[in-house]
């Protein structure tokens, strides 16, 4: 029998057409949309492969449900929507899109960083407001980035590539992992205390995955130990920090700005606490968003279904 995709997401034809060739397809017709719980329930029933993103919850319920399920490909490397322990006692096979992506989304970490070290939100709408009144010494003067120490929460590999970077801007690295990241050595970055981190760094850049070690990390207490003209930067997954005691340091000068591509609870809306904030740099979770980047991630999903309803290892399987 035909075994049966579900991917819950628009994909470009060039990647549909490859599954389609070898099996039968259920695509959600909505690049934007994401497919609604109950259809996705009902179009798991049968299914032998998911391709999933970031906003399906594939939890115990969808495990229950799919009783023919093989694999499910998440187009992320983050997999915080999966849960694992159901993943394994259904026998099913979790794959991610580790590396191709790196570059892609320690370059949006870098561009966060400098916008936010420039002001550039801040000073865009002013100028677009019509408030510019004149060139002036101090007029949107913001701080450097060349030369400051910049900590980073979690050295995997798109930590890595966001302090070969640094490389450029003279800058001290450190990070914090659980033990000596095996990217460290090569950058000349030195491993330091959670509170080490915080207390020292001028900017500090959170790219670790979400576990239950890493969720709400940066609550009150972690934002007081920052400096007080430190900018908090995060790329990794909303979770990650405390809102309500975010908010609270950067309007109560404890840290000096944020420049967020995450959010606890996605999409947010225009009242969100945050928005409006003039030293707040907020992006809707573009990390990864470049053409290429979500092609090559794409195509990986696809090669990772394929593999594993063809009876071949996965090329990245998360463990
Ligand atoms: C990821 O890959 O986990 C990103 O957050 C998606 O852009």
């Amino acid at each position: 029998m035909t075994k049966k995709v579900v991917v819950t997401r628009q994909i470009k034809e060039e990647h549909l057409k490859q599954l389609k060739e070898k099996f039968e397809v259920f695509m959600w017709d909505s690049a934007g949309d994401p497919m609604p719980k109950e259809k996705f329930l009902e179009e798991m029933e049968d299914a032998d492969a998911a391709l999933t993103m970031l906003s399906e919850k594939v939890d115990a319920e969808m495990f229950g449900t799919a009783k023919n399920l093989k694999v499910v490909s998440n187009l992320a490397v983050g997999f915080d929507n999966i849960d694992l322990d159901a993943a394994a006692e259904n026998g099913v096979t979790i794959t991610n899109t580790p590396e191709v992506l790196t570059e892609t989304t320690a370059e949006l970490a870098f561009t966060l960083m400098l916008t936010s070290a420039r002001r550039i939100i801040e000073a865009n709408r002013e100028l677009e407001r019509g408030d510019w009144t004149g060139w002036s010494p101090y007029h949107m003067a913001g701080t450097d980035v060349y030369g400051k120490t910049v900590g980073i929460f979690g050295m995997g590999a798109i930590g890595a590539a966001f302090a070969r970077r640094l490389k450029g801007f003279d800058c001290r690295v450190i990070y914090h992992n659980r033990s000596e990241s095996k990217y460290a050595a090569d950058l000349d970055a030195e491993l330091v205390s959670f509170d080490e981190l915080l207390e020292q760094s001028d900017f500090v850049l959170c790219a670790a995955p979400l576990t239950d070690e890493t969720k709400y990390k940066f609550d009150k207490e972690a934002f007081n130990k920052m400096q007080p003209h430190a900018h908090f930067i995060n790329i990794g997954r909303g979770a990650h920090v405390v809102e309500a005691d975010l908010k609270e340091a950067v309007e109560s000068g404890e840290i000096a700005a944020a420049a967020l591509d995450v959010f606890d609870g996605e999409p947010i809306s225009k009242d969100h606490p945050f928005i409006g904030m003039d030293n707040m740099t907020l992006l809707p979770h573009i990390g990864s968003a470049s053409v290429a980047t979500r092609d090559n991630m794409v195509q990986l999903c696809v090669d990772n279904i394929t593999r594993v309803l063809e009876g071949e290892q996965p090329l990245t399987e998360v463990k």
